[in-house]
C-alpha cells in the first residue's frame, strides 16, 4: 500500500491574508488524504522594528502559538512543498526567503530533486504584483529541483480568482481577508498538488518494483 502524500505548506504572513489561502490549501489537500503540515516562516527583525507597524507583534504572536517555524527537515520529509508569502515590492519576502536560504544543504545534496512545488500569494492591490510573486518563489524552485505546478484554467474557479501561477488574494487598504472565490482557488490548489505528488509517487514506486 502507498504512504500517504506528505504536503508542506511553509508561508509567511503579518496581517492573516496569506495565512486564510494556506488553511484553504490545506483543506483542498487534505480532501485528496494528504497529510499536511503549516508552518509559519518567523520574523528577520526585532521586535523594536516590528512595533513600528500597527498590530505586527500582536498578529506574529498569535500565528506563531499555532504554527510551528518551518525546517530544512520538514521540506526533506515532504513530498510535496506549497510556498506562500504576501508581496514585497513585486516579489516574495525576506522571511520567507531566509527559509528558503536554510535549504542551502539539502540543494548541495540534492535532497529535494523531484519533490512537487507551487507557491500562493497575497497583495494589497489588484495589479500590485501577485503574479511576479509567485514567479519569484518559482526561482528557487528550479534550482531545487522541484517539480513546479502551476494551476493553469484547470477548475472553473481560475475564470473568477486567482492566477494560473498560483492562488492569490487582494486584501486591500483594510486587510481583508480571502473572498470565497479566492478560497476555492485555493482549495483547488491543494488538491492538485496532492493529486500531481500522489501520482508521482505512484510512478517512483512502480519503478523501484521493475
Ligand atoms: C514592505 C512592503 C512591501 C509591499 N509591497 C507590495 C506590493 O508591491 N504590492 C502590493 O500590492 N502590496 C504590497 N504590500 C502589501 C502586502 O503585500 C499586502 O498587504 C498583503 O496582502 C499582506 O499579506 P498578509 O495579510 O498575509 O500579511 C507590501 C507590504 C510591505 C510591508
Amino acid at each position: 500500500m502507498m504512504d500517504t502524500v506528505k504536503v508542506l505548506i511553509p508561508f509567511y504572513s503579518r496581517n492573516g491574508s496569506t495565512e486564510a489561502l494556506a488553511k484553504a490549501i490545506a483543506e483542498g489537500a487534505q480532501s485528496e488524504g494528504a497529510e499536511v503540515t503549516l508552518r509559519r516562516c518567523r520574523e528577520v527583525v526585532s521586535r523594536e522594528v516590528m512595533t513600528k507597524a500597527e498590530g505586527w507583534i500582536e498578529n506574529a504572536d498569535r500565528m506563531n502559538t499555532i504554527y510551528e517555524a518551518p525546517t530544512p527537515t520538514d521540506a526533506e520529509t515532504a513530498d510535496a512543498i506549497i510556498f506562500g508569502s504576501p508581496t514585497r515590492f513585486g516579489a516574495m519576502s525576506s522571511e520567507l526567503k531566509a527559509y528558503i536560504d536554510s535549504l542551502g544543504g539539502l540543494w548541495f545534496q540534492g535532497k529535494l530533486v523531484g519533490k512537487v512545488g507551487s507557491a500562493f500569494t497575497s497583495t494589497s492591490s489588484v495589479h500590485g504584483g501577485n503574479e511576479s510573486t509567485v514567479i519569484s518563489m518559482y526561482n528557487p524552485m528550479a534550482h531545487l529541483g522541484l517539480i513546479i505546478v502551476p494551476l493553469g484554467y484547470a477548475d472553473p474557479s481560475l475564470f473568477k480568482a486567482g492566477t494560473p501561477y498560483g492562488a492569490s488574494t487582494v486584501s486591500g487598504q483594510e486587510n481583508n481577508p480571502p473572498t470565497p472565490d479566492d478560497i476555492e482557488v485555493a482549495r483547488f490548489q491543494g488538491k492538485r498538488v496532492a493529486q500531481v505528488a500522489h501520482a508521482l509517487k505512484k510512478v517512483g514506486e512502480t519503478a523501484t518494483k521493475q
